[in-house]
């Protein structure tokens, strides 16, 4: 495994890999869902690179940027068990020099759900994706259903901005209880953590609803609510989201594929999960 800081690095490595090539980015602090990913583009691809970047341009001012959780050498011995072939670990100097002053954005789409209450974040989101794709060059690029918006929208963007290159979504990877993984659970105190469970426990009661016949997407989300509500932990529900699952666009009546999706504030994290109802 090799591992490269300098864009110039990279770019002499990627000459010398094997095609095609499978790109999972992520902003490390890694786990199972992480490596979920990892594990696919190896399937797929003679040739896997994994980047970690805390990108400071998709974090709000208020955000946890210069918190949020790092553990590098313990990334790199996860990466180095799952056969990753280069981590790509750039410096922000780097990928962001004092006089950097191009965006990329997309609309539309991220005007709702996470883009609605973290104004910006996508656009740094899609920035940074961008460059990293200019700079890795993948064939197929990996992302997880954990953050559904975040993919729909780089699928967005690269139909719209024509980029040669496959983007792969994989599921969302749980914790026995039903906790989707995330590197800020990390900020969970015990007992919320416990608490956090009755994210997936809504999800799980929106699909059994849906199932059982009702189709008013609106006394769906409404017991949603009512269960979270039920958790004195969960201080603050930021949505609760029955929408098309491409454009994301509320519905009143449910036609399949919806996309079921929450943010809960549970003590310091903000936590989000989906479901698909197909
Ligand atoms: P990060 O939160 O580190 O996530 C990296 C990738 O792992 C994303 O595609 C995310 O959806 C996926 N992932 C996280 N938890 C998962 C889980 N429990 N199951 C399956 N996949 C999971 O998302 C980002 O970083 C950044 O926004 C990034 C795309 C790297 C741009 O900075």
């Amino acid at each position: 495994m090799k591992v490269v800081e300098t864009i110039d690095e990279m770019r002499q490595l990627r000459s010398k890999l094997a095609e095609p090539v499978g790109f999972v980015p992520t902003m490390g602090y890694l786990h199972d869902g992480h490596l979920a990913l990892v594990k696919q583009a190896r399937a797929e691809n003679p040739s896997v690179v994994v980047s970690i970047f805390v990108n400071p341009t998709q974090f709000g001012p208020q955000e946890d940027f210069t918190s949020y959780p790092r553990d590098i050498p313990r990334d790199l011995t996860m990466l180095e068990k799952v056969k990753t072939d280069v981590v790509f670990m750039p410096l922000v100097a780097e990928m962001y020099p004092s006089q950097f002053n191009s965006w990329v954005e997309v609309s539309k789409v991220t005007e709702r759900l996470e883009g609605a209450v973290r104004p910006g974040h996508f656009r740094g989101v899609t920035t940074v994706v961008a460059k990293l794709f200019n700079i890795v060059q993948p064939t197929k690029a990996y992302f997880g259903q954990k953050d559904a918006q975040q993919a729909i929208v780089i699928r967005k963007m690269v139909t719209d901005l024509n980029m040669n290159l496959e983007v792969v979504t994989c599921p969302t990877v749980r914790e026995p209880d039903g906790l989707a993984m995330s590197s800020r659970n990390t900020y969970l105190k015990p007992k919320e953590r416990q608490a956090a469970v009755v994210l997936y426990q809504s999800l799980k009661l929106a699909q059994q609803l849906y199932l059982e016949g009702e189709k008013d997407a609106g006394r769906i989300r409404q017991a949603m609510i009512d269960l979270v509500k039920k958790q004195p932990l969960a201080e603050k529900i930021d949505y609760v989201s029955i929408a098309d699952a491409e454009t994301l666009e509320e519905l009143d009546e449910i036609k399949p594929p919806a996309m079921v999706s929450l943010a809960v504030k549970i003590g310091k994290p903000r936590l989000i999960d989906n479901v698909v109802l197909e």
